[in-house]
């Protein structure tokens, strides 16, 4: 394994998208060798995968179902997509991993963390090197949501969800202190790139 891999995490409009994109110019600029993607999706089955997830018309789907589809869709691109970019030596930054099923399905669903770390366990062979967790207190990320377009089904959580998720967060940070780093995401959204921009080449020149 000779790449890096990097992984975003944070609530509903905490900038990641942004912040993410910034990012990919700064490694471009600099010619380091990268790829971007994200969960879940990054690849064909596993966006299929992701279009029944979000589907605003499967409210049927129980929070198991749910969390099992994240982990299909997860095991395949990191076997698909992931793992042979770092093979190659590849940076690959990733919207979202295995932590986002801890905060949204391990807490703020219910399902314990630890049932998560099961269902993923059986074939999740990688952690990220590194994550960056944007934190921003969920009443300043909902203020953003409501001037966002596009709804999907987990958008349509209540305010109460929205709240787990982020404390979810916190639990997952004190989980994995070693690799989690949190950076402040209330404030201006240059700045909340600057300072990630920052953190991942420290980490990288390390
Ligand atoms: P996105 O909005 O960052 O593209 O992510 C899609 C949604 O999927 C978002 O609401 C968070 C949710 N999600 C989970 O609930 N569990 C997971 O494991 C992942 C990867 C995403």
């Amino acid at each position: 394994m000779k790449g890096l891999f990097i992984t975003f995490e944070g609530g509903e409009c905490s900038g990641k998208t942004t912040i993410i994109q910034q990012l990919c110019k700064t490694l471009e600029e600099m010619q380091i060798p990268y790829i971007s993607t994200r969960e879940p999706g990054g690849i064909d089955i596993a966006e299929q995968i992701r279009n029944i997830i979000l589907d605003v018309n499967n409210q049927k789907m129980t929070e198991e179902t749910e969390a099992l589809l994240y982990a299909a869709s997860r095991m395949q691109h990191l076997k698909e997509k992931v793992i042979p970019a770092l093979d190659a030596g590849y940076i690959v930054i990733c919207d979202r991993f295995l932590d986002s099923s801890l905060a949204y399905q391990g807490y703020a669903r219910h399902l314990g963390m630890e049932s998560i770390l099961q269902i993923n366990h059986f074939a999740l062979s990688h952690l990220p090197d590194l994550t960056l967790f944007i934190d921003v207190k969920p009443d300043v990320a909902l203020k953003r949501l409501e001037n966002r377009q596009k709804t999907d089904r987990l958008d349509l959580e209540n305010i109460q969800f929205h709240n787990d998720v982020y404390q979810g967060y916190l639990e997952v940070c004190k989980l994995y202190p070693d690799r989690i780093i949190k950076i402040d995401g209330n404030v201006d959204l240059d700045l909340v790139c600057k300072h990630c921009i920052d953190k991942v080449l420290d980490f990288i020149k390390r």
